[in-house]
């Protein structure tokens, strides 16, 4: 391996510096298992007043644990809406969970094995990444994210400062807009650059009736690249299926979404983020929304007075691995670090850099 990477590195270094933190982009070992149980202490649930203004209730971890609106098992996770309550108009949100990884990263790869997503007129889920501190500051990445069951599923980037895609990329799906950078709040404006999906089969009641599916996404320094693949498509990469140790994002083939750097500086506008996974009803987007997406009355009244149309209103996650970049050789004792994976890898990459040329000069 190391012997294979020598002459990689000689002609990176000599041909661009720029070059560096793309060398081992592809290789990366497990950091975090979440399955059935692991989920409850690696995450934080927020039981916070919803930013998007959502008709929603987040209730904390011992109020979904109790209400079982969140259960697990040896192999499930399970969050889901309250489907039992009528609402009254002057009461709470419907209750849901919004989860938040304990850890940030920077360089990483996850990986989601979702066997189910939340479905219904008015529901808004996500899987994203963000510091939600500090609103877009830090960079936000939707990875999975709808309104009312309206496939596909679109990715999007939220930035600050100047960031904007070009409109053709290495990608299966299809551009939809190209200026990431975005203020905080809809109404602004705020779209962030979005790249649909090519399946119908990758969001809502079509990923439902197929089993789900994998969503990967791989952010570097230099890109940002989504993966999805359905549940019985046989093409899924095995070291997604195994749910392996290390996995090699180079095998992957084409991401639905590419977000390269040629006019955004990721490793800048980008900083450590949580992973987030929420469902909210209505608010700024499935509220507004929702008479054109084809859904009956209006969005609020739905919502508080129709509870048994949220049976289907579920996350079920088999898994989510979070992996960082792989040791470079056995070489190198420089480890990568979980917030500054970027900083970690350029730190391998020069110790390896040195021990070639002591290599070569022995
Ligand atoms: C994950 O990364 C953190 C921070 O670098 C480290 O403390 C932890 O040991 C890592 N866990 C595994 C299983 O590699
Ligand atoms: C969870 O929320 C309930 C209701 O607001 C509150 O009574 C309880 O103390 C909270 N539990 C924790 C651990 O924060
Ligand atoms: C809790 O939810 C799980 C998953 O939906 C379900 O299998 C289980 O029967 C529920 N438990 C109770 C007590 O309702
Ligand atoms: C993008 O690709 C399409 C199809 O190949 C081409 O017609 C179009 O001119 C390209 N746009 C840009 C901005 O390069
Ligand atoms: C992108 O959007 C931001 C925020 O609305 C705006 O300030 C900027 O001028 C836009 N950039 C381009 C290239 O249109
Ligand atoms: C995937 O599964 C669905 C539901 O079982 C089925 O209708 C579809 O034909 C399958 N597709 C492939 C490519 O196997
Ligand atoms: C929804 O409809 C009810 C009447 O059924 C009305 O009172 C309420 O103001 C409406 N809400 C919105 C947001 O339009
Ligand atoms: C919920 O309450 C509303 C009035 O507050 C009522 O019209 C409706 O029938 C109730 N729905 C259910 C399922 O009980
Ligand atoms: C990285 O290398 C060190 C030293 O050889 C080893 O102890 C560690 O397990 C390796 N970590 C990974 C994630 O491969």
């Amino acid at each position: 391996m190391y012997t294979m990477k020598f002459p990689l590195i000689c002609a990176a270094a000599a041909s661009s510096l720029s070059l560096l933190p793309t060398i081992w982009a592809g290789s990366y070992s497990v950091n975090q298992t979440n399955i059935g149980s692991a989920f409850l202490t690696n995450f934080e649930w927020e039981d916070i007043a919803d930013p998007t203004k959502g008709r929603v209730h987040y209730v904390n971890q011992s109020i979904a644990l109790a209400k079982n609106l969140t259960f697990t098992s040896d192999d499930t996770f399970i969050m889901r809406a309250d489907y039992t309550t009528n609402l009254t108009a002057s009461g709470s949100g419907r209750m849901s969970n919004r989860i938040k990884s304990y850890a940030q990263y920077r360089t990483h790869v996850v990986v989601f094995d979702i066997r189910h997503m939340p479905q219904g007129c008015g529901t808004w889920p996500a899987v994203w990444e963000a510091d939600d501190q500090v609103g877009t500051s830090s960079g936000e990445v939707d990875i999975l994210e709808g309104v009312n069951d309206v496939a596909p599923n679109s990715v999007t980037l939220h930035t600050t400062g100047t960031c904007t895609m070009p409109e053709n990329r290495t990608q299966l799906g299809s551009t939809l807009s190209t200026n990431c950078s975005s203020s905080d709040t809809l109404s602004d404006g705020n779209n962030g650059c979005s790249v649909d999906a090519p399946y119908t089969a990758s969001y809502g009641k079509v990923f439902n009736t197929y089993g789900g599916g994998y969503y990967a996404m791989e952010r570097t320094a230099a890109y940002i690249r989504v993966w999805f693949w359905s549940r019985n498509d046989s093409s899924i990469p095995s070291d997604i299926t195994s749910g392996a140790s290390s996995v090699d994002t180079d095998n992957w083939g084409q991401p639905i979404a590419f977000f390269p750097d040629t006019d955004c500086d990721i490793g800048s506008v980008f900083k450590r983020n949580n992973i987030i996974i929420d469902l909210t009803f209505c608010g700024s987007w499935a509220g507004s929304s929702y008479s054109n997406n084809g859904c009956p009355g209006n969005c609020t009244d739905y919502v508080n007075y129709n509870p048994s149309a949220f049976e289907d209103a579920y996350w079920d996650f088999a898994a989510i691995r979070v992996y960082q970049p792989s040791n470079s050789s056995s070489m190198s004792s420089a480890p990568p670090l979980i917030t500054g994976g970027h900083e970690g890898r350029l730190v391998a990459v020069y110790a390896t850099l040195l021990a070639g040329v002591v290599f070569t000069i022995l």
